[in-house]
């Protein structure tokens, strides 16, 4: 194996998802031949108890203001997970701090700010990606695979979401995702949108129209010190589309669910596409297979296969064993490292700023289906 580049990585947001980056990177080595090796070096966050625990693992270099970690000299690439009430200005200080980062979803509380940090790369060279790694599962690429290969013919219909019950328990104490002051208008639609968004818009299924109904069910919930406050976000968001595809001179439907309350389901990423000959349908509630569609001698078939532990980038786990998300976290960094050094091939790779942007389109174009009750053109 060549000798492996190493790559400091600073975190701003060591939260739920900035500490799986720490603990992923404990597990580099299950990937076999790569050409970077990443170390976390700085971690930036206002919290106390969570600059501690970086601390505890070893980051020696901690700050309570992401500016420093931005000044750092031992930082070349940064990954940013905060709310998404700070994602503009923190993505944009990083473009202009010249970091490289791998920037959290939704990229923006709206679209305006997605399209502000957007216009901040133009002519620079920051190498930047959004998070999204449910597409990484082996189910999902097969999906992907099986839709790019023609065999689904002229498409019928696609449906993905994200649906989870975090929210199912009315007596949740309140935080910053369950208000529209950090989490933004658009609500679950910027929390969730992007994995449903991902996959079909990597595949260049481009919505053309939409109606949504966004649902807001629990509107009151307590804080920590147990004070009764708004909570003004939506719950739920499902998206009804027409979709155009290069292949099909049809436009057809698309539907997008997006939910945070949907009982019976604990964190289920779902993508399918079923066509006049063929079909795909993966769902992280069953992740060791995913299905195949077809018609053999004038029967409709659908066909369980089991991918494996079968990943983009190759790994030291046998392939009979089970992936689960930690693996998908870390076939989406394996990709970003790799496509930063020019050496990702023709494997998938991350979200990229102009997918996130035209997600947002959609989800703005949503919102204004919301208030007037209209399908909505984009
Ligand atoms: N890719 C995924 O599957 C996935 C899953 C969950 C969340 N997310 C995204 O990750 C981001 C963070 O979500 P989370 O669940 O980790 O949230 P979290 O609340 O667990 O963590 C956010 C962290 O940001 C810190 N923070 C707040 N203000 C800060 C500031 N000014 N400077 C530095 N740090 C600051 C907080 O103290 C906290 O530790 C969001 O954009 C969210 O949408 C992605």
């Amino acid at each position: 194996m060549s000798a492996q580049k190493k790559v400091k990585v600073g975190i701003i947001g060591g939260g739920l998802m900035g500490r799986e980056l720490l603990a992923l990177v404990g597990r580099w080595d299950a990937l076999l031949d790569h050409p970077v090796r990443p170390v976390i070096t700085a971690i930036a966050d206002t919290s106390d108890a969570v600059r501690e625990f970086f601390t505890n693992a070893g980051i020696s270099e901690s700050y309570s203001d992401y500016k420093e970690l931005l000044a750092s000299p031992n930082v070349d690439v940064v990954y940013i997970a905060v709310p998404h009430n700070l994602h503009e200005e923190i993505y944009i200080a990083a473009i202009n701090a010249g970091k490289d980062f791998l920037g959290e979803k939704p990229f923006g509380i709206d679209l305006a700010a997605a399209e502000k940090i957007e216009a901040a790369l133009v002519g620079k060279k920051n190498f930047v990606r959004v998070s999204s790694e449910l597409p990484f599962f082996p189910g999902a690429q097969a999906a992907i695979r099986e839709a790019r290969s023609g065999n689904l013919g002229e498409i019928v219909e696609v449906r993905s979401g994200l649906l989870h019950s975090s929210d199912i328990d009315r007596k949740k104490k309140i935080n910053w995702k369950r208000q529209r002051k950090f989490c933004g208008d658009i609500g679950v639609l910027g929390d969730l949108g992007m994995h449903a968004a991902h996959i079909p818009l990597r595949l260049g299924y481009k919505p053309t129209k939409v109606f949504a109904i966004l649902d807001d069910i629990v509107t009151n919930r307590e804080n920590a010190a147990g004070e009764n406050v708004a909570c003004d976000t939506f719950d739920n968001a499902v998206l009804a589309m027409r979709a155009a595809n290069p292949g099909n001179s049809r436009e057809f439907p698309m539907f997008w669910e997006m939910k945070r309350i949907a009982p019976g389901e604990s964190n289920t990423f779902f993508f399918s596409a079923i066509g006049m000959t063929g079909g795909v349908r993966f769902s992280t509630k069953n992740p060791a297979v995913y299905h195949t569609f077809a018609l053999r001698n004038g029967e409709q078939v659908w066909s369980e296969i089991q991918p494996g532990h079968v990943s983009n980038w190759p790994v030291i786990t046998g392939h009979i064993f089970e992936f689960g998300f930690p693996d998908a976290l870390l076939q989406m960094w394996a990709a970003y490292f790799a496509e930063r050094e020019g050496k990702l091939g023709d494997k998938f790779a991350c979200a990229s700023v102009p997918e996130v942007v035209d997600s947002h389109r959609t989800f703005a174009a949503a919102m204004k289906s919301h208030e007037t009750h209209t399908e909505v053109a984009l």
